[in-house]
């Protein structure tokens, strides 16, 4: 039995959203965008509904919400479409060191384009609200020459949630656009756009129990409008901004997704945060010495399914080895291919070895009180072995 408590990497689909879209694979095939026949039109129409109601969620207009592949191609769109637009005369974009790759490798791109890119440090692992940004930084570095600030909702690895709504409102002050990556809140936290006060947000479905390769950037149009340079281009759907024939497969799972995670947000979360802090208890009660990466275990600071560990004198890779039946991560997976150690990690200020010696858990909708017990049982055996074979 494989334990899966990788869910910041990506979630099991829901059976409920694979039911879901199975008509639209089968019986109700047809191209949304086909106006001319009745079948084209009635999967059209269920695809706007489908989009109006996630926008709802959003508290945005349908006409704001624009359906892409996924995190990465909305970010790209974001990142580029704004630097990009035949308007934009400003040159500088303010992040964080702790963004995702998916937002950093775009920005390095247009590093290379002549744009300035101010990478923030966030709070170290020795001061409080580890991972957490400083809002004077953001308010120092923005000037009339910031085209955009972009700053995730809450991270991958760390969980450390920013402070969204007080960095919206030094944007606003500078007639600035703010980008947030939502691809860990969404389905997690609340998220009203209007209250936020952001422009643009990206998520994929696949990280709120919904398909992969479907995702969405929120584009304001009120109460100002940004202006995006689009990417991609082709049929002219999606107001021109995203070409190529809506996925009505994915549209349609990612909102049924997103709707039940809306449903039963409250009472999920509330038991995935339960199970994290026992993990994080047993774990203690096994093994001396460990320390928790990122910010304090409370909601409003940390994602409530993440966990981040640094293990006393044992890689990280090693454990995972040692206990092959359990599913986590040494870092995202997007870049568990890459032998470097985590850059967030290294961001909040850990060591190689200690960056090296951390293991991320992520809690789901699936997890269960067993699982978490036999993942500390497992993971205290593996430790002490491998302890003493260290010592
Ligand atoms: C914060 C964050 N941004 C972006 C992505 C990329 O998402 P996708 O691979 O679905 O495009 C991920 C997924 O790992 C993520 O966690």
């Amino acid at each position: 039995m494989t334990i899966y408590l990788d869910n910041q990497a990506t979630t099991r689909i829901d059976p409920a959203v694979i039911a879901a879209m199975l008509p639209l694979m089968d019986t109700h095939y047809a191209n949304p965008g086909s106006s001319s026949h009745a079948p084209g039109r009635l999967v059209g129409e269920w695809v706007d509904s489908a989009v109006s109601g996630m926008a709802g969620l959003f508290n945005v207009a349908s006409d704001e919400l624009i359906v892409t592949s996924g995190a990465t191609e909305s970010n790209n769109l974001a990142l580029f479409g704004v630097a990009l637009h035949p308007k934009q005369k400003r040159r500088t974009i303010v992040t964080l060191m702790t963004e995702h790759r998916a937002l950093l490798d775009p920005l390095s791109r247009l590093e290379k384009n002549g744009f300035e890119i101010i990478r923030f440090p966030v709070l170290q692992c020795n001061e409080t609200d580890t991972g957490i940004v400083e809002l004077d930084r953001i308010s120092e570095a923005i000037n009339e020459n910031t085209a955009l600030v972009s700053v995730m909702m809450a991270n991958n690895e760390i969980g450390a949630i920013q402070p969204l709504s007080e960095i919206a409102k030094i944007c606003q002050r500078f007639e600035v656009p703010l980008h947030t990556d939502a691809s860990q809140a969404v389905g997690r936290m609340p998220i009203d756009v209007q209250a936020l006060g952001v422009d643009l947000v990206s998520f994929s479905a696949h990280k709120f129990y919904g398909p992969k390769g479907i995702g969405g950037l929120i584009v304001r149009q009120s109460p100002s409008s940004v202006q995006l340079q689009p990417q991609i281009l082709g049929g002219g759907q999606q107001q021109n901004l995203r070409s190529g024939t809506l996925n009505s497969v994915g549209i349609i799972g990612m909102a049924k997704a997103m709707e039940l995670a809306a449903a039963n947000r409250g009472t999920e979360m509330a038991e995935q945060e339960r199970l994290r802090n026992l993990l994080w208890l047993l774990l203690n009660e096994q093994i001396d010495g460990l320390n928790l990466n990122g910010p304090e275990l409370i909601a409003e600071k940390r994602l409530a399914n993440n966990l981040n560990v640094c293990f006393p004198k044992v890689e990280g890779q090693s454990l995972m080895l040692a206990v092959p039946d359990l599913a986590v991560s040494s870092g995202s997976a997007c870049t568990s291919a890459d032998p470097h150690p985590s850059h967030v990690l290294l961001g909040i200020g850990l060591s190689v070895d200690q960056a090296r010696s951390s293991l991320r858990f992520g809690l789901g909708r699936f997890t269960t009180e067993e699982e978490i017990r036999m993942t500390a049982d497992w993971l205290g055996k593996a430790h002490a072995k491998l302890a003493s074979f260290a010592a």
